[in-house]
């Protein structure tokens, strides 16, 4: 396991505790619901999202003149980081559906319409999306009301008509077009993938209270960390192991899904992963102190294998 895999590894080990205490249990009417949304969250997933807005946060601290985070800031942090990671699991359990990408495995493990039935995917997909809203809404888990009200804004945005499900539906609309161009791809990933990666480090800086240049900076590093992240999702579709990658491969092929790969090629879309990741290290560099896990992370994003 190299350095970044361990410090991925570490902070999803403390995602997923907050997940299993706060997630919905218990034996009621519904509980297959509460069954399937534990079921697609814990202990699966990277959760790069969350180390994103955690490392975001360390970054933005330490560059102001800040030691540590404190332990209060830090819980904050990962309550935000969970809500995020389980809109993730729910765009996700969505797009596995057999209306979507009719995938029958994620995070290595039936996915969540084959372990349980359409209709409870399509709900935990629901519950997850509005459980995380309740998680950022709750006063004694952010304390400050101005901030519970910013990060709702900035989220919901994110993921909606403007971000994730507004590049979801171009992603099916266009299926099986041909001809589409670099720049059309490009506006698809950066909304489907794009949007709730770089909302990430918005996120952060607004439980960090911090609203300057330094924003800009790490945002714009998030948005080519998306890029990059995309487009080796793209190359791992053909060209991953699937028991590493932990779902199907060939998958865009199969669906007709527009894709890097498809348009540029196996070289060039390297290439333009290699490229926008580097973009992105030169963004983090123009920060004077603790820029290494995001530089790494970065790295990582193009030379993952899973
Ligand atoms: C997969 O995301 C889907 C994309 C948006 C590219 P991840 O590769 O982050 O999936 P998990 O959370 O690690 O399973
Ligand atoms: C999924 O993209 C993006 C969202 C769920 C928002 P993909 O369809 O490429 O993701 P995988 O390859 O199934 O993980
Ligand atoms: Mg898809
Ligand atoms: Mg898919
Ligand atoms: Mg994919």
């Amino acid at each position: 396991m190299t350095h970044i895999e361990a410090k991925l590894k570490k902070n999803s080990l403390i995602i997923d505790e907050f997940l299993d205490l706060n997630l919905p249990s218990g034996n009621g009417l519904n509980k297959k619901l509460f069954r399937a949304m534990r079921y697609s969250t814990i202990s699966g997933g990277k959760k790069i999202r969350a180390f994103l807005l955690v490392e975001t946060a360390k970054l933005l601290n330490i560059n102001n003149g800040n030691k540590k985070l404190t332990k209060t800031k830090l819980q904050e942090l990962i309550a935000v980081a969970s809500a995020v990671e389980a809109i993730h699991t729910y765009s996700l359990i969505h797009d596995d559906l057999p209306d979507m990408d009719n995938a029958l495995i994620r995070r290595g493990k039936p996915t969540t319409h084959i372990k349980f039935n359409p209709y409870t995917a399509i709900l935990t997909g629901d519950a997850l999306l509005s459980w995380a809203f309740q998680i950022i809404g709750d006063k004694n888990l952010i304390k400050d009301p101005k901030v519970r009200s910013e990060i709702c804004y900035i989220l919901s945005k994110a993921i909606g008509p403007y971000g994730m499900v507004g590049g979801q539906q171009a992603d099916m609309d266009l299926n099986n077009k041909s001809n589409l161009s670099l720049k059309q791809i490009e506006w698809i990933q950066n909304h489907k993938t794009g949007s709730l990666i770089s909302c990430c480090s918005q996120l952060a800086a607004i439980l960090l209270d911090v609203n300057n240049i330094q924003t800009e900076i790490i945002t714009n590093y998030a948005r080519k960390l998306g890029l990059a992240f995309q487009i080796s999702d793209d190359l791992l579709d053909v060209y991953g192991d699937e028991i590493m990658i932990g779902k199907p491969i060939n998958q865009d092929f199969k669906n007709e899904t527009p894709n890097f790969v498809s348009v540029l090629g196996k070289k060039k879309a390297i290439k333009k992963a290699l490229e926008v990741s580097e973009e992105a290290i030169s963004l983090i560099l123009k920060f004077n102190r603790g820029t290494e896990n995001l530089v790494s992370l970065a790295k990582y994003t193009v030379n993952r294998n899973n």
